[in-house]
């Protein structure tokens, strides 16, 4: 897969170990930053990655920052995207398999490496589910789009 990867100053150092981790099971990593502790803006590179994935160049994104929070609010604003924050890896699978939720949202204060590693893996390895979950989906689209149910 291609992955679209980017941070914070928070998440800067979980960041590149998922990258890393990303490389190593042979995904395509595009890192868009941040790349040292100089405080930034965590909803530009929210919206930086929601785009891409929206746009199809990324097939999954992921964000980092200090908690996950600020960065799952920020992406959530890119028309079309769902993008959910986890701490535990069945969250992270039923975030892919139940929510189609294709940007994934972590905070390195609040994960260790490798529970954040095993939530991606998590992640990855699961598929939308489709039929009801693609009813409820449709429905969230709605009230993206201003349109009455
Ligand atoms: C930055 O200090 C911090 O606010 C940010 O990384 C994130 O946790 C916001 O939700």
């Amino acid at each position: 897969m291609v992955v679209v990867i980017a941070s914070d100053h928070g998440g800067v150092r979980l960041k590149r170990s998922l990258a890393a981790t990303l490389e190593a099971l042979g995904h395509v990593v595009n890192d868009l930053g941040a790349d040292g502790s100089e405080s930034v803006d965590y909803p530009d590179y929210a919206r930086a990655v929601a785009e891409r994935v929206v746009a199809g160049s990324a097939d999954r994104g992921i964000l980092v920052c200090g908690t996950g929070i600020g960065m799952s609010i920020a992406a959530n604003k890119v028309r079309g995207v769902r993008a959910a924050v986890v701490s535990d890896t069945f969250s992270a699978r039923m975030a892919m398999e139940h929510n189609d939720a294709r940007v994934l949202c972590l905070g390195e204060r609040t994960l260790g490496a490798s529970l954040a590693d095993e939530c991606v893996k998590a992640w990855l390895a699961s598929e939308f589910g489709g039929g009801r979950h693609l009813r409820r989906v449709s429905k969230i689209s709605a009230i993206e789009d201003g349109v009455s149910s």
